[in-house]
């Protein structure tokens, strides 16, 4: 049995599939179908019982009834009762007490059976003779003038033509079962397994032509098209993370590349005659020294990025108490630029908590007051806010300087994009530093925007969820 269903599981499910629904299909007809027959055979078996019981009955009660002395019937005026009484394929004898023949009358009824050929038992009995069924009954007439049996026999030979056509019949809607049941099985079974080849082929496809290859869509509202669905969104999204890996590995060169490219030019120059020129190697010395440390410090947030959406600690998230952090962190900065008029007020009170490292909020924070400081003009202000919303934590950021466009306010987010790249770059810039914080704010389940109200310069809103 275990090797059976071992075999059919190695099968192609388009035949299992096909196999199993016909042959469930089958057994259940086939079980109704022996159900039916048997339940049916018995019925008119009955009927036919019923129907020699009842004739008897009736023979013996008339008998009975009409054999007394004083009533002296003719025989012939007899049969003539019995013969009524008789049914087809049916003969009635009524037999004295030595089991000689009184009264006999047939209707259709050619074997000629001697009392010895069947069971002479009181009641009703089957029996078989000559390849022929019968019914036997048996009753005995008790009068004063008269005493012997009324007895009748049934040939069963129409029943059984009746049970063998039934039979026929049957075993003919059988046939038909195993035959419908496999051709729909394979109906059925192609239905479900030819969405199966389908997406087989496609992912196939996007094996060999790249993913940005799509599988078709079911055309029914069915599981298919669901799976097919997702599996597309999937695909999608792959795409969208190898482009966005390719776009930054692009990216990242290219800023790598022009400092070393200004590096290389003020070594070559020196290389040529610069060396000698006490002035050419001073300025070309300075150039190199700025750009070695952009390189640094471009290195650093590349790092930063990708630690960004590395999977945080659980024990780097304790709660901290938000405002003391940001408080700290505000009045360090503002010793480093004592040109800006940098204030900080906290709306939070009691110890409000959230769930992040003290050291990615200082990150943050560093990220939009450095971008203050770059991006402000003559307005030398900033103002840190830090407040408390329905479900969340508001950090808020304000300086009075460039500003940003509202077409700007999406696309400062991303990798290396920079509004003025030229300002951005003598300013000591990367592009990276929205993109790293945002990584972060992400992560924590927050949100970071650029206010939209702002009539000069720009506010920075960062949200964490309250623990
Ligand atoms: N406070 C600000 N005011 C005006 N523009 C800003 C401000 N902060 C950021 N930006 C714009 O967003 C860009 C991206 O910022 P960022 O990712 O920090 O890169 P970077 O400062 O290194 O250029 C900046 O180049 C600048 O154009
Ligand atoms: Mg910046």
């Amino acid at each position: 049995m275990n090797r059976f269903l071992q075999l059919f599981q190695n099968i192609p499910l388009k035949w299992r599939l096909t196999f199993s629904s016909s042959f469930l299909m089958f057994l259940t007809f086939i079980l109704f179908s022996i159900a039916q027959y048997e339940i049916l055979y018995n019925w008119l078996l009955d009927q036919e019982r019923e129907a020699v019981i009842k004739t008897r009955d009736e023979v013996a009660a008339y008998y009975q009834q009409v054999n007394r002395p004083n009533q002296d019937i003719h025989i012939r005026d007899l049969e003539n009762v019995l013969l009524k009484l008789n049914d087809k394929h049916q003969v009635i004898r009524i037999l004295d007490r030595n089991h000689n023949i009184v009264i006999s009358v047939s209707n259709e009824f050619q074997q000629q059976l001697a009392p010895a050929d069947y069971p002479t038992i009181e009641g009703i009995e089957q029996f078989r003779y000559k390849g022929d069924d019968y019914l036997v009954t048996w009753e005995h007439v008790n009068t004063r003038s008269f005493q012997g049996t009324v007895e009748v026999v049934r040939n069963l030979t129409s029943f059984q033509d009746l049970i063998h056509i039934i039979l026929l019949i049957t075993i003919g809607f059988a046939s038909a079962t195993i035959l419908i049941s496999i051709v729909s099985g394979i109906i059925i079974s192609r239905q479900y397994i030819n969405p199966i080849k389908e997406l087989n082929e496609d992912i196939m496809k996007i094996k060999e032509e790249g993913f940005q290859t799509r599988v078709k869509e079911s055309k029914h509202e069915d599981e298919f098209k669901e799976l097919t669905k997702i599996f597309n969104e999937m695909l999608e999204r792959v795409e969208d993370t190898l482009q966005g890996q390719k776009q930054f590995v692009e990216d990242a060169s290219h800023e790598l590349r022009t400092p070393i490219a200004v590096i290389d030019g003020h070594l070559s120059l020196l290389n040529r005659w610069g060396k000698h020129d006490p002035e050419v190697l001073e300025e070309s010395l300075e150039v190199c020294k700025t750009e070695i440390n952009r390189l640094q410090k471009l290195i650093v947030e590349l790092l930063d990025l990708t630690r960004s959406e590395a999977v945080i600690e659980e024990i780097d998230i304790k709660p901290i108490e938000i405002t003391e952090v940001i408080e700290q962190l505000t009045k360090s900065f503002s010793v480093l630029h004592p040109e800006f008029e940098i204030t900080c007020h906290t709306e939070v009170f009691g110890h409000q908590q959230v769930q992040i490292s003290k050291h990615h909020l200082e990150q943050i924070l560093l990220i939009l007051l450095d971008n203050a400081v770059k991006y402000s003009l003559e307005d030398q202000r900033i103002n840190v806010k830090v407040l408390k919303e329905e479900n969340s934590i508001v950090l808020e950021v304000k300086d009075y300087g460039i500003g940003i466009s509202h077409l700007e306010k999406e696309k400062i987010f991303h990798r290396f994009y920079r509004v003025d790249k030229a300002r951005s770059r003598d300013m000591g810039g990367t592009g990276l530093g929205l993109a790293i914080a945002k990584r972060l704010v992400k992560k924590y389940k927050g949100t970071i925007s650029v206010s939209n109200k702002e009539e000069v310069g720009s506010s920075f809103i960062v949200k964490f969820p309250i623990i």
